[in-house]
């Protein structure tokens, strides 16, 4: 069997859904059984309800157990959460864990400086130290994250963001998720890397032109200031720390200036890379403020 975990969040719920679309079985791990929706519907889906972080309450998801995505989010818990995680999973004695991290698309982007991703590779040490084998999948900036935008969309048709003239090589979840099913379905990605990006580094006037052209409204980048972004983030509710984490993400971004594209993952997987147009086509709904976001429209 293969436990996927974050099984409600934004990839884990994605790989579900591959999964289920490949008619493979997968176990389905998710913290909140009351947020799981139609999940719990697809064929050869099992639902199971645990804590990362309670060890004591993760037996039924982890009884015979061949091979772990590990995801949980990208809070301040990620490093306990996982090395916590790891250490059941190991003593369940399953053969394999595939972690779920990232890697910024950004030229000279440093790891270590920022805390979700310093604590990614902290728990990747950990995970190594422990013995077991691993694979490690390094998506970049999801293109689900331009939903966040969609208040300031609808409002003012302004795509607002501290990047000047920036680019970033975002990736689709959907296409993040067909590279972990083959990963965790097939053998022989033990102790490899997969980093992956989408197929094209976008300046922001070029995203929000593609933004325009998808839900056929006039959509202009606006570059604010990493302060004014950060109390807007504020005003929509993100806890302070999150929006100044984002804050100085964004800075050493717009500090950097070019991504690099990387689709030797796609390639090496036959995924199609979905371009951030096709991707905006297929959420224009979203985009306009009309729908709700779906990670994987079914
Ligand atoms: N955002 C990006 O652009 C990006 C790019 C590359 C990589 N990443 C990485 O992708 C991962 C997922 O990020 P996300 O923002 O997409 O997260 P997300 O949608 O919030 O998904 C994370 C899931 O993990 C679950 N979880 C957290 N702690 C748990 C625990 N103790 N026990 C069981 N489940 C737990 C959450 O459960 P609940 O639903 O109950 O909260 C949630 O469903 C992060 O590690 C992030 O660093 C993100």
């Amino acid at each position: 069997m293969i436990l996927v975990t974050g099984a409600n969040g934004r990839p884990g719920s994605a790989v579900v859904r591959e999964f289920a679309r490949q008619g493979h079985p997968v176990r389905a791990l998710v913290r909140d059984p009351a947020k799981v929706g139609d999940l719990a519907t697809l064929p050869g889906v099992q639902i199971v309800h645990g804590d990362m972080l309670h060890p004591e309450t993760l037996q039924p998801a982890l009884a015979g157990v061949r091979r772990v995505l590990m995801i949980s989010g990208a809070g301040p818990q990620l490093l306990e959460t996982q090395c916590t995680f790891i250490d059941a999973v190991r003593n369940a004695g399953v053969e394999q864990i595939v972690k779920f991290s990232g890697k910024d698309s950004i030229d000279g982007f440093d790891t270590e400086r920022f805390r979700s991703t310093r604590s990614h590779e902290q728990v990747l040490r950990y995970l190594v130290a422990s013995g077991m084998p691993w694979t490690v999948l390094r998506p970049s900036q999801f293109m689900e994250v331009y939903f966040e935008e969609v208040p300031d969309l609808v409002r003012s048709g302004e795509l607002r963001l501290p990047l000047g003239d920036t680019t970033l090589a975002p990736i689709a979840i959907q296409d993040i998720a067909k590279i972990a099913y083959q990963v965790l379905t097939t053998d022989g990605h033990e102790y490899t890397t997969y980093a992956m990006t989408g197929p094209e580094a976008l300046t922001m006037t070029e995203a929000a032109q593609y933004l325009s052209e998808a839900i056929g409204k006039p959509i202009e980048y606006r570059d604010v200031t990493s302060a004014e972004k950060q109390r807007e983030w504020m005003q929509a509710g993100y806890p302070p720390a999150r929006a100044s984490a984002f804050a100085q993400l964004f800075e050493e971004r717009s500090r950097l200036g070019h991504s690099t594209v990387d689709l030797g993952t796609h390639r090496r997987f036959q995924v199609e890379p979905t371009s951030f147009l096709e991707f905006a086509r297929l959420n224009a709904a979203t985009f306009r403020g009309d729908s709700e976001y779906t990670v994987t429209p079914a």
